[in-house]
């Protein structure tokens, strides 16, 4: 991992495969204007702050800059910059006005260099296309009445009191409620004091990056990873070193080989974004033991990690951090529902202080009332009763993908569903393009992302992240015939 791969990081965000990286650098560009990110007439960032940002070689933007010139996309100007040509993204601008409505000027977008830096390299701005293999939960099981009951009861009998509640840390009976959670599910040693409470996991991402990692600052990712964690640490400005990922999960050898000094792990250790694999337990003591020496920090996302189907479920790496060095994320948005908007970070009571006044800049606590419900949710058990519901549902669904793709997909795909989470990895035959198969599914209305969408730079072969949960089994199983088609056909070349 060198000066090579860090300029293949902006990969996260583009297709990955032979292209080179000027090309891509464009395709990134182009899509951020087609998508209506860069509006006609917005300044672009200078070549050099670019190159600075993205860890490319300046060579390499100006490539990238001058073919988009040819193109008509942008216009260079000497002396004042270059901007997002006023003809550009025609495609996606609306229809033309009725005759006696004025028609619109396009303006120059109002956010600055970094705005719009962070604008392109942000969560997708397209739709979703939500087809049965959408990475989403199942929304069939919330027990809504039961929410709508604690709900009432939580206004009716403090409403006065939430209203004006203002515990920058998150409601103290919330705190409570998930630390008894944690120490009994996840074997954290925590009480309420450790607890921050924040609106997603994302946002414990962004907030740890920013409040532990200064500008250059090495960060060790899973590679394929989670780019909502590569957005965090590229937002922070801290150097970020990809990490091969095999079947016991992060190869923490390779990490420390390639960064022995690295401030900060990030890691998905009960089931691997994307690929789904258990990191195992030498590879946990092994990267304590290695945090400990160097004092890096383990930011460990424990997503998905209530849903497991076989096996015992293993305890968080936080349950062994003695040295305290883990920052510990969870989230109620993947096991309640997606819209909820609470989740946790937990760590040592200092670290909880210093991060509430670093939140305090950019924002504060979820609603009160909110977070008072999900307290009595859990307070009256209510979690563990929907977590199994949720995974006997998930349990079903990943049954049926699996029987479905065996039966549909034949020798066609080597579908891998790991013992936790919420979604699988179909491998396709190794003369397969991934990226294009994802798109002859997304034109019929699947929404599969080629594993090579989330590769930094060791290349994985073609595959397709596939979500289970969200769909019916009738759904699911009509989904695989679709994706059946898009596959050639058995014995084709
Ligand atoms: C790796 C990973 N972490 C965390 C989350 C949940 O994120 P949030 O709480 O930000 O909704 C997801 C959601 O899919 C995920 O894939």
């Amino acid at each position: 991992v060198g000066k090579r791969s860090k300029g293949a990081l902006i990969s996260i965000f583009l297709d990955t495969g032979n292209t080179p990286l000027w090309r891509r650098l464009g395709d990134s560009i182009r899509a951020a204007v087609t998508q209506g990110v860069l509006a006609p007439g917005a300044r672009l960032p200078s070549a050099r702050s670019l190159a600075a940002d993205l860890h490319l070689s300046r060579a390499t933007v100006e490539a990238a800059l001058s073919a988009l010139e040819e193109e008509g996309l942008i216009v260079r100007r000497i002396g004042s910059g270059t901007f997002v040509s006023t003809s550009a993204g025609r495609d996606v601008m609306p229809a033309a006005p009725a005759p006696n409505q004025r028609a619109p000027t396009p303006r120059p977008t109002a956010l600055s260099e970094r705005g719009q830096r962070l604008a392109v390299s942000g969560a997708p701005v397209l739709p979703v296309t939500r087809g049965a293999f959408t990475l989403a939960p199942p929304s069939d099981d919330f027990p809504h009445t039961t929410w709508a009951r604690l709900t009432a009861r939580c206004l009716r009998d403090h409403g006065s009191t939430l209203a004006q509640e203002d515990d920058a840390q998150g409601y103290l009976p919330l705190r409570q409620a998930i630390a008894l959670h944690l120490r009994t599910n996840r074997g954290l040693k925590c009480s309420a004091e450790n607890i921050l409470v924040v609106s997603s996991t994302q946002e414990a991402l962004i907030l740890c990056a920013h409040a532990f990692l200064s500008p250059g600052d090495e960060v060790w990712m899973e590679d394929p990873g989670y780019p909502g964690a590569f957005a965090a640490f590229r937002a922070a400005g801290a150097q970020i070193i990809p990490i091969p990922v095999d079947s016991e999960g992060l190869r923490i050898e390779d990490g420390v080989r390639a960064a022995p000094r690295a401030r900060m792990v990030y890691i998905t250790p009960s089931c691997q974004f994307p690929c789904g694999v258990t990191l195992t337990a030498e590879r946990r003591l092994a990267l304590l033991q290695w945090a400990e020496a160097s004092g890096a920090l383990v930011l460990e996302d424990d997503y998905d990690s209530e849903l497991r189907y076989s096996g015992l479920p293993m305890a968080a790496i936080h349950a062994h951090d003695f040295g305290g060095r883990t920052l510990y994320a969870g989230t109620f948005n993947k096991t309640l529902f997606p819209s909820l908007r609470i989740a946790y970070l937990v760590t040592r009571p200092e670290w909880v202080r210093e991060l509430v006044a670093v939140r305090s800049n950019f924002g504060g606590p979820p609603a009160s009332s909110v977070q008072a419900t999900l307290a009595a949710f859990l307070g009256e058990g209510l979690l563990g009763a929907h977590v199994r519901t949720l995974r006997a549902r998930c349990e079903e669904r990943r049954e049926t993908l699996l029987d479905a793709v065996s039966r549909e997909l034949g020798p066609r795909m080597d579908l891998r569903a790991g013992a936790t989470g919420q979604h699988a990895i179909g491998w396709l035959s190794e003369r397969e393009d991934d990226r294009a198969v994802s798109l002859r599914a997304a034109a019929a209305g699947l929404d599969v992302p080629p594993l090579s969408r989330y590769v930094l730079v060791h290349p994985q072969p073609p595959a397709l992240v596939i979500g289970y949960a969200s769909a019916s089994p009738a759904a699911i199983r009509a989904a695989v015939r679709t994706l059946s088609r898009c596959l050639p056909a058995p014995g084709a070349e």
